[in-house]
């Protein structure tokens, strides 16, 4: 060995093992689908299907591979479910036994008790406590709530549709969101509305905690390396930051002071319960909390929750109403069929009733389209709890199952011509015939969106009462087609541009 000159032999050995070591670890996982049976793109030392691994992109996977295939993220294997029988079992039919719980990344930090991701006992105690906020009954007492700010939304666009301004849509439809998730959750009107192109403490708070799973770095690093995990834990490092829910924390407590500080008469005054006095009152009703039992919530569950839920629905709602702006610029027929719906359900633009606005079939039709084009949740996830067989594929114990249901609904055998947007789809005869695990923008089952209700009324609202007032149109500024972002939640990669025309009478 003396060709060998600067290293030993046995400096030779570790090195060659430690090679095969890393190149070992880095493809380890990698034959998980083949030895299943399972059809997938190639995966890439380490990176497994990442970069090709995104909601966009798994149009492309169900063309090539059908409606199963495995992917790698990073080394981690993702069965990638979009066959509806199987959806049935997995989100319904065995949700609660095999299937209750999305993937844990473990550095959940202050959230951890966050109903999105919170497991099994604890999820369905927190599931049922929150559950009555989003009652129909308890909705159509936020309606009012809703019309003040939809009222404030189309005033403050009287000024941009006269002066022929180019609007950035998600100022307007993203302040007038966070400001209807405020008061309903805390009862404070943060009046974002007045001036929509500074962004509230509240958005920049919630913006936060969107972080962009393929691009960061304790994301990464958990994936390759899982065994440090805990380490990461004890050091504090979280997806989620700190700063975020002691920002909402802070606001908890003011609203908890005052409540406590104002009489039985002041309260009593306030008869629309808003989310957090129905969660405090959950505490008052039961007593300190046992985490299995349905009892009250304690406060740090009340933080993690109030963040949550105005996390949750804000970017969705926002993203929704934005690209319905989009779609119907875009498809002016389409707006104006809308808008004759609209002048004969509130004649001379009156005001928009609840129960009137939820009948409206045209309208479902529009919000349905726009749901299923851009689904704001463009993947859904879940882990097995148990190796189970369903339809003949076997899903091995903890693994990720994901439904991607961005391609399920560009799926072109499910959804002819899945790129135009034809509301039609949904009309009252064709609707019967859309087999509903092939439409899933608000999940499934059990553990779907306990927000979808409060959204659609939230989104029709002030769709309602903007197309009451003016028609949106396309202009220079409006990107053509649209680039879509394919990281994170579905939407937009640039901000949506239009500009607002001013109806005189009515709109049609
Ligand atoms: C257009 C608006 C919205 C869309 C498209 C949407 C979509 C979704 C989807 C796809 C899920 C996952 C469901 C599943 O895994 O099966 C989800 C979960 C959830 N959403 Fe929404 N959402 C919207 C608005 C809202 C609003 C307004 C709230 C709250 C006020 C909310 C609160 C939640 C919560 C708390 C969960 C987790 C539920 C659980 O784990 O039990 N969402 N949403």
């Amino acid at each position: 060995m003396d060709y060998l000159p600067f290293i030993s032999l046995e400096t030779w050995i570790l090195l060659i093992t430690c090679i095969g070591v890393f190149v070992m670890y880095g493809k380890g996982t990698y034959k998980t689908f083949e030895k299943l049976g399972i059809p997938g793109p190639k995966p890439i030392m380490y990176w497994g299907t990442v970069g090709r691994h995104n909601a966009v992109h798994d149009k492309e996977c169900a063309r090539k591979y059908g409606r199963v295939w495995g992917g790698y993220e990073l080394t981690k294997p993702v069965l990638a479910v979009m066959d509806p029988d199987m959806l049935k079992t997995i989100l319904v039919k065995e949700c609660l036994t095999y299937f209750t719980n999305r993937r844990n990344f473990l550095l959940n930090g202050e959230l951890y008790d966050a109903v999105n991701l919170a497991e099994d006992d604890h999820w369905r105690r927190l599931r049922n406590i929150l559950s009555p906020n989003f009652s129909s009954g308890h909705i159509k007492e936020m309606f009012s709530i809703m019309k003040h700010h939809s009222h404030k939304l189309t005033t403050s666009l009287q000024s941009k549709a006269r002066n022929n301004e180019v609007i950035t849509m998600k100022d307007f439809f993203g302040a007038y969101t966070i400001d209807v998730m405020a008061s309903c959750v805390f009862s404070v009107d943060m009046d974002s509305t007045s001036n929509p192109s500074s962004p509230t403490p509240f958005i920049t708070h919630l913006s936060k905690l969107t972080f962009k799973l393929n691009f960061y770095p304790p994301f990464a690093l958990s994936a390759w390396f899982p065994i440090f995990l805990p380490v990461l834990e004890l050091l504090g490092v979280s997806l989620f930051p700190r700063s975020t829910t002691t920002f909402f924390q802070g606001f908890v407590e003011k609203v908890r002071a005052e409540r406590n500080g104002s009489s039985h008469q002041v309260r009593k005054k306030h008869t629309t319960r808003y989310f957090l006095q129905n969660m405090i009152n959950t505490q008052a009703a039961n007593g300190p909390t046992n985490k299995t039992q349905n009892k009250g919530l304690t406060d740090h569950e009340i933080i993690s929750q109030v963040t949550m839920l105005l996390f949750a629905g804000y970017e969705t709602s926002a993203t929704t109403l934005v690209l319905l702006a989009y779609s119907l610029a875009r498809n002016p027929e389409v707006m104006k069929r809308l808008q004759v719906e609209i002048d004969s359900t509130f004649p001379n633009k009156g005001p928009v009733q609840y129960e009137a606005l939820m009948q409206m079939e045209y309208l479902d039709s529009v919000v349905s389209e726009c749901l299923r084009l851009y689904p704001p949740a463009g993947r859904l996830e879940r882990i097995a709890k148990e190796t189970v067989k369903i339809n003949g594929v076997t899903i091995p114990k903890n693994m990720l199952v994901m439904i991607p249901v961005y391609a399920l609904h560009h799926d072109p055998e499910l959804w002819p011509e899945p790129e135009e947007f034809k509301p039609d789809r949904f009309s009252k005869q064709n609707k019967q015939n859309i087999n509903q695990y092939t439409y899933l923008p608000f999940g499934f089952g059990p553990r779907n969106c306990i927000g979808m209700c409060f959204a659609l009324v939230m989104v029709k609202l002030a769709l309602v009462e903007v197309l009451q007032n003016y028609s949106f149109s396309v202009c220079e500024e409006t990107e053509i087609p649209l680039t879509m972002d394919p990281h994170g939640s579905v939407g937009p990669k640039n901000p949506i541009k239009l500009k607002l025309v001013t109806c005189s009478v009515d709109c049609n």
